[in-house]
C-alpha cells in the first residue's frame, strides 16, 4: 500500500525548482513544472548518476552527464544514450503539503 511522504510545503518550490528526498533509501526528485508537481527517481537509467541537476526543457529533463532526455511526467526515455525509462512517483497536495507516494508508478 502506498504511503505518502511529506516532501515540501506547498508554495516553497518555485516553478523550475526541484528538491531531492530519500524514500526507502531511493533518491527521488520532486519538480515544480509551471505549478504542476512531478517526482522521478533521481538516477539516470544509463549509468545511475543523479539526474535532478539536469537542464529542464518543458516537461523534459536532460541528463547532466551524457545528455539523455526523459519525460518528467511519464519517466519515458526520449533520447540515447539511455534506453530504459526511469521510475516516476505519484505526487499529491494535501493540507498545504506536497507529498510523494512511496510506490513507483511504473
Ligand atoms: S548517465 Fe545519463 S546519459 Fe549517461
Amino acid at each position: 500500500m502506498t504511503e505518502w511522504i511529506d516532501a515540501a510545503r506547498e508554495g516553497s518550490l518555485a516553478p523550475g525548482e526541484h528538491r531531492v528526498i530519500a524514500i526507502d533509501g531511493t533518491e527521488v526528485a520532486l519538480f515544480n513544472i509551471d505549478g504542476d508537481y512531478f517526482a522521478i527517481q533521481d538516477a539516470c537509467s544509463h549509468d545511475g548518476t543523479e539526474i535532478a541537476s539536469g537542464q529542464l526543457a518543458g516537461c523534459e529533463i536532460v541528463c547532466p552527464r551524457h545528455g539523455a532526455r526523459f519525460c518528467l511526467k511519464t519517466g519515458k526515455v526520449l533520447s540515447p544514450p539511455a534506453y530504459e525509462d526511469i521510475a516516476t512517483y505519484p505526487v499529491r497536495v494535501s493540507a498545504g503539503r506536497i507529498e510523494i507516494g512511496t510506490e513507483p508508478e511504473n
